[in-house]
């Protein structure tokens, strides 16, 4: 992160500041040119939903975006709206707990986040926005359990990798029908690509994203998916982004394509990109954006049975490597030396039963060399080999750590080791890689197979490879985990059906994954 402390707390504050105490103090305090605009307001202006996210024991962040006109910047006038909320202990609001009213601000795309605390832990409410005499969907969210709590099971859905254009998102209506108390989306929200002819449904725009009204457009598409818009509103997401929330494969400053895009280009587009990744994100002020630099890696607590370490591997990684030998340059960081340190004083002092890890991208090894030699992604761990086997070191004096990945658009499931090279190397942890949503789209799946169960002996460590598109299921307790690998037969229709691919189970005090 870069920036003065004063620059910093002024975005918070202006972003924070949109949060008041209450409804009959903010009244006296509204300029009465947001009264007017409020007043002025175009039909339709919730037509994005609502999102909830970042769990706390005693608070939550409740999130929308006014935006009549979604795919053609909004809509919105220039001006600021008063946008009241209510948190309720019941569906029909009856019981109404918390209540004031946010800003939505031209400058934030006219985005509203509040972050409300005052709440009890491990406890449900419901949540919905008012403005122009217009009233939002109601959302239902959940807080964290108590710090204190011991926890009995809290019940965690893993998904990343959404392309629009490669199928519906119909995994969300299955995840909605599981019920999860928390979602973890590790990355690929949105993709960058341009609309094409030949797409199950077609991307917004007449090319890749650049403009913040650009980005807005293309999330605001996504949200329009009736099952993403359904889960969003019935349970809080914990996100983080990966390449294609930018540019694919992109490094800190560094694009896919350098030759194409210069440097000072690609900064103002990361700029316009964070941007519209944190307007349309239910996460808290302090992921304001200060320019091209955003801040995502962060902690999440559940009583002392999960801790959740959200990671940013994108935005402070070297550049990737191009050789094998390259892979295993020391000089090469994924997090950069700031967030490496912070995840393993976050590990080694954790008073969690278990650590998740939530990474974008896969952390076990992927030898595609079929016998004798290796060959490797460079862009997933693998090609920043020496720091993420001092991770790995490390994992061996941290109690019960778990990866939770995307990037791949396939499932695998990993026990994770201490070396790689060493083929009687110790089980240190384990990995869940959580297919994809849709991108990919239906594979073959026996072309699939053709190709990558040659690999397997190479890679002694997969406990499943798999390529239907879904989501990963976790049931954490005190004495294990309970994963499901939950697939559906089909993205590209509206929808589908679903199913148990796999059960699988990480017992506490004995790291690896084993089929059940
Ligand atoms: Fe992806």
């Amino acid at each position: 992160m870069t920036g003065s402390l004063p620059s910093d707390r002024r975005r918070f504050l202006a972003a924070g500041a949109a949060v008041l105490g209450g409804a009959a103090s903010a009244r006296l305090w509204l300029p009465d040119t947001a009264r007017a605009a409020e007043n002025a307001l175009p039909d339709g202006v919730f037509s994005l939903g609502v999102a909830s996210g970042d769990p706390l024991p005693d608070g939550v962040v409740l999130w929308t975006r006014l935006a009549p006109d979604p795919l053609n910047g909004g809509g919105m006038p220039d001006a600021t709206v008063p946008v009241q909320w209510e948190v309720a202990e019941d569906e029909r609001f009856r019981k109404v707990v918390r209540r004031g009213i946010a800003l939505a601000r031209t400058a934030y795309g006219h985005s509203v986040h509040v972050d409300v605390r005052g709440l009890r832990a491990g406890r449900t409410y419901w949540y919905r926005f008012r403005t122009g005499g217009q009233l939002s969907r109601a959302g239902r969210t959940r807080t964290a359990p108590a710090a204190t709590s011991s926890g009995k099971n809290l019940r965690v859905a893993l998904a990343s990798c959404q392309n629009w254009q490669n199928g519906y998102f119909t995994p969300y209506a299955d995840m909605l029908a599981q019920d999860p108390d928390v979602v973890v989306f590790v990355g690929d929200y949105i993709y960058e690509s341009a609309p094409s002819a030949t797409a199950v449904r077609r991307h917004e725009g007449t090319g890749e994203p650049y403009s913040l009204t650009q980005y807005r457009n293309r999330y605001a598409q996504y949200r329009s998916d009736p099952d993403l818009a359904e889960m969003h509103a019935s349970a809080p997401f914990v996100v983080t982004f990966d390449d294609h929330e930018v540019d694919n494969d992109f490094a800190g400053e560094i694009p896919q394509d350098p030759a194409k895009q210069p440097h000072d280009a690609f900064v103002s587009r990361l700029t316009a990109a964070y941007q519209a990744y944190y307007e349309h994100m239910p996460v808290r002020a302090t992921a304001v954006p200060n320019g091209p630099h955003i801040r995502m890696h962060r902690r999440l607590e559940f009583g002392r049975l999960v801790r959740l370490n959200v990671l940013d591997t994108r935005q402070f990684r070297s550049d990737q490597a191009t050789s094998q030998a390259g892979a295993q340059d020391p000089k090469l960081t994924m997090l950069g030396a700031q967030q490496k340190r912070w995840l393993l004083d976050g590990l080694h002092g954790s008073p969690a039963r278990w650590n998740l890890i939530a990474s974008q991208i896969m952390m076990a090894e992927t030898d595609l060399q079929i016998g004798e030699g290796k060959l490797w992604f460079y862009d997933a761990w693998d090609g920043y080999q020496a720091e993420r086997n001092v991770l790995l070191d490390e994992f061996k004096s941290v109690r019960n750590p778990v990866v939770l990945s995307g990037d791949r658009h396939l499932t695998m499931i990993s026990d994770l080791k201490e070396d790689y090279a060493k083929a009687d190397s110790a089980v240190v942890g384990a990995e869940f890689v959580g297919t994809s949503i849709s991108s990919n789209g239906d594979q073959d799946h026996a072309a699939f197979h053709k190709e990558w169960d040659p690999r397997m002996p190479d890679n002694p460590h997969w406990k499943v490879i798999d390529a239907h598109r879904g989501y990963h299921l976790f049931d954490i307790r005190r004495d294990r985990i309970d994963a499901q690998v939950r697939v559906v037969d089909t993205v590209l229709q509206p929808k589908s059906a679903p199913s148990t691919l796999a059960t699988l189970r990480v017992d506490a005090g004995r790291p690896g994954v084993k089929l059940v």
